[in-house]
């Protein structure tokens, strides 16, 4: 790990080290990926102001999330299979988070149980939802997660049918791995990968196994999600999940003025400004173009958080400076998670808390609430 200095560089460990399959299950955006490249194109187009000559010696990266202090804007992302990137996945990531001072979101779909990361970590997570449409089933999980303690709920709004992926049907995703020829020869070539998710606890989907039908094998995510999620999913719902859950909530997914309003007029404490990383409706604009539109009409009364595309400090300081409290990450600290379990999640929120504290510097700024518009070159 000592030759990395980017993300990029994880990434390209990674590559080497999981099986294709789930690498590319990351990796990926819905479609033609459009939607997953205009996320990276018009961030970089989002120019920063150089400005010298200001005392920038008392540079702090620390702020609030949802209330929750943070050593720095940024939070693990919910990442479906994380522990099948590398063998308990979610507990090292989890672990990794917490060790920076930010926060981590658990998936619905992850491998280890609620259970499982609550046993494992002595600070409170998030945990994100996804609705099925046995609402029995998502009460227990919303109890499950207050149980454990969590400190917020994700709600994820945008994925009540697949946007399709490519490759996850190229490849023959499944979970747990599907032991056919092709999966095991290219696994016999990631041993690390191998002892790693052997010595896990589970290969399934932790939080629904042995409560949602038909999990034993997976055969096709999208098959999967297309049997059990609810497509019939509307804001009434939002009012549903709010009366079981009184803690904060986080509604993830919107991506449109009309959506912001409603959303803040739900109650949630935040929303996030997403387009699921790319991997939904494919053509739809980039996070960041949606972001000070979303902030104009509805920041002042929830708070905006963003993902999309974040790979660098400098990224989380574009966002911010067009008025998201935080930032959230996925494919940035599953590379790190693949390259070099805990201590590579740890490696990838450095990277970009550093390249966060310098850029803060060349741009003026020595504490977060001073950064804004101002920032920007218009
Ligand atoms: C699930 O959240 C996915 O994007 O695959």
């Amino acid at each position: 790990m000592k030759n990395v200095t980017c993300i990029e560089d994880l990434r390209n460990i990674a590559r080497c080290k999981v099986p294709r399959a789930f690498f590319d299950y990351v990796e990926a955006g819905s479609y033609s990926q459009e939607t997953l490249r205009a996320n990276r194109v018009d961030l970089e187009q989002v120019k920063l102001r150089q400005r010298v000559m200001v005392d920038v010696s008392s540079r702090d990266t620390a702020t609030t999330m949802v209330g929750e202090t943070v050593s720095l804007p940024l939070g693990l992302g919910p990442v479906a299979m994380t522990g099948l990137e590398r063998g308990n996945g979610e507990i090292l990531a989890c672990r990794a988070a917490h060790a920076a001072g930010i926060p981590f979101t658990m998936s619905t779909l992850s491998i280890c149980s609620i259970e499982d990361l609550a046993a494992a970590v002595d600070k409170p997570f998030w945990f994100q939802l996804y609705v099925m449409k046995d609402r029995g089933f998502v009460r227990s999980l919303i109890e499950r997660a207050a149980a454990a303690k969590c400190s917020a709920l994700v709600l994820t709004v945008d994925l009540q049918v697949l946007g399709q992926r490519h490759v996850d049907i190229k490849n023959g995703l499944s979970v747990p791995p599907a032991l056919k020829i092709k999966n095991l020869i290219n696994m016999m070539t990631k041993p690390g990968w191998v002892f790693s998710v052997l010595s896990g606890k589970r290969w399934t989907f932790g939080n629904l196994d042995g409560h949602v039908k038909g999990m034993g094998n997976v055969k096709s995510l999208a098959q999967w999600v297309g049997s059990q999620f609810d497509e019939t999913l509307n804001w009434k719902d939002v009012e549903w999940v709010r009366s079981i859950w009184p803690g904060k909530l986080i509604i993830k997914g919107i991506l449109d003025v009309e959506d912001a309003r409603v959303a803040a007029k739900t109650g949630a404490t935040a929303l996030v400004v997403s387009n699921h990383g790319g991997r939904q409706l494919d053509g739809a604009a980039s996070s960041i173009s949606m972001l000070p539109k979303v902030v104009d009409a509805v920041g002042s009364e929830i708070e905006v958080l963003f993902d999309g595309g974040i790979r660098t400090g400098q990224d989380v300081l574009r966002a911010l400076a067009l008025g998201a409290r935080g930032c959230l990450i996925g494919r940035a600290y599953i590379f790190g998670l693949g390259a070099g379990g805990e201590a590579g999640v740890a490696k990838a929120i450095d990277i970009i808390r550093k390249e966060l504290e310098v850029s803060m510097a060349l741009t003026g700024v020595n504490r977060v609430d001073e950064i804004g518009r101002h920032v920007l070159l218009r």
